[in-house]
């Protein structure tokens, strides 16, 4: 039977970044408390041409070119995201435009706050393993803005960018394991966005325990899935986790540790060699909400995936409110040449550094983004860009 999973990742970020080491200075906080108490050195600053639309499609696009993908092939498109542009039109249906999708494609939008994408990476496998694809693939794109209020606790954990990624069958990068995986959901208060405002409201260490106790339900119920097929847990060599900070996947993976009965030491260990790479990324960008968990597993396989070829890796998803999912991979013979053809990380070189009054500044003119008066300057030349609104009509160049 043919496998079916990710055949190829590309990503896409902002123009644009803050040093964490900077915005502390600006809040009097000492930078150790970002850079290493949360454990990200720079997060992304999206100005409003860099809406999740443009970043969703500048990733799609990107992904189509690097790894040679037909998009007339391409029969379900799910657009991941907690930050849309419109109450009722999807971010796909601009993407079908954008990317040139052909009409005969199932196009939509899910939203669960960070687990949006999952949802559409579960789809996909599903309509792939359903036989409705009938040997088509599927976009699965995650893609959002992350705004906490400035001067918040929340401010050093925000980010921005996009993850596009084909899902097809006897996919190059990861081959998943459709029917081996643990859910999780409850309804708790942890982080939300009421429709009147851009930024999101949280409570932020319950949600850090929200977060845990949905690790701990979700891996137990993939602990069993995994003994009934035959799989034992130490067949993970890599974890990949939701990465709202990079503290946060430490914290999960010493939780999971100790579920498996080890030590403070073991389980330390156990993240260097099982988890830190996967922050890197991360750690250059900040909280991408859907895209958090697919931005780590991107760092790892632009280490890593040579190393890891045939090898079997954990991934967690989880999205506040919440729910949450763990599954697994492995990864594919030939995947670290394929990788090196990918060019993952090139999109991180090409950024500039803002300094905290032109973030200041961006933050501000953000909240009337979405009435941006259109214009052709942008300065964004060659990529997709949100140029303004026309006649209520959001316009894109293209
Ligand atoms: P806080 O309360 O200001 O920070 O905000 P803190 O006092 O907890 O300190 C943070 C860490 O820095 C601590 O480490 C301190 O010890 C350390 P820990 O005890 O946690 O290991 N620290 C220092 N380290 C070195 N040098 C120093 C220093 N000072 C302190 N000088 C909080 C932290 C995460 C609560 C805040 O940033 C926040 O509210 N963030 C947003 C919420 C969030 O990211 N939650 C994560 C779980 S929920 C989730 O992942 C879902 C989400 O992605 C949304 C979705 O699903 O859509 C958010």
């Amino acid at each position: 039977m043919a496998t079916i999973g990710i055949d190829a990742v590309a990503i896409a970020v902002p123009k644009g970044y803050v040093e964490l080491a900077d915005l502390a200075a600006a809040r009097g906080v000492p930078p150790g408390k970002y850079v290493e108490g949360l454990g990200v050195t720079r997060m992304s600053v999206a100005r409003a041409h860099e809406d999740p639309v443009a970043l969703a499609a500048n990733a799609a696009r990107r992904l189509f070119a690097t790894a040679e993908i037909d998009p007339g092939r391409i029969g379900l498109c799910v657009a991941g995201t907690e930050t849309a542009v419109d109450h009722s039109k999807p971010v796909a249906a601009y993407l079908h435009r954008l990317l040139g999708l052909p009409e005969r494609c199932r196009v939509f939008e899910a939203k669960h706050a960070c687990f949006g994408g999952t949802a559409g990476l579960l789809a996909a496998i599903d309509w792939i393993a359903s036989g409705s694809a009938r040997g088509r693939q599927a976009l699965v794109v995650c893609t959002d803005v992350a705004r906490y209020a400035l001067n918040s606790p929340g401010e050093p954990t925000q980010g921005a960018g996009a993850v596009a990624m084909l899902i097809s069958e006897n996919p190059r990068l990861l081959a998943l394991e459709p029917g081996i995986s643990g859910s999780y959901s409850k309804d708790v208060n942890d982080f939300w966005r009421p429709l009147y405002t851009k930024e999101a409201v949280v409570d932020g260490h319950h949600s850090v325990q929200c977060y845990l106790d949905a690790l701990a339900g979700a891996y137990e119920g993939f602990k069993d899935a995994s003994r009934e097929a035959g799989y034992h847990p130490d067949s993970l060599v890599r974890r990949c986790y939701h990465v709202p900070y990079g503290k946060m996947a430490k914290k999960a993976h010493r939780h999971v540790m100790q579920l498996e009965g080890k030590n403070e030491a073991q389980a330390d260990a156990s993240y260097v060699e099982q988890v830190a790479t996967s922050l890197r990324m991360p750690s250059q960008v900040g909280n991408i909400y859907t895209g958090s968990l697919y931005l780590a597993l991107t760092s790892l396989l632009e280490a890593e995936a040579s190393e890891l070829e045939g090898k079997r890796i954990g991934l967690f998803s989880y999205g506040s409110g919440c729910t949450a999912e763990y599954f697994a991979g492995r990864i594919q013979a030939g995947a670290g040449a394929f990788v090196a053809k990918l060019q993952l990380a090139e999109p991180l070189a090409d950024r500039r550094c803002y300094t905290i009054p032109e973030y200041e500044a961006i933050r501000h003119a953000d909240s009337d983004g979405d009435r941006l008066p259109l214009s052709a300057e942008h300065g964004y030349n060659g990529s997709v860009a949100f140029l303004g609104v026309d006649n209520e009509r959001r316009v894109y160049s293209n």
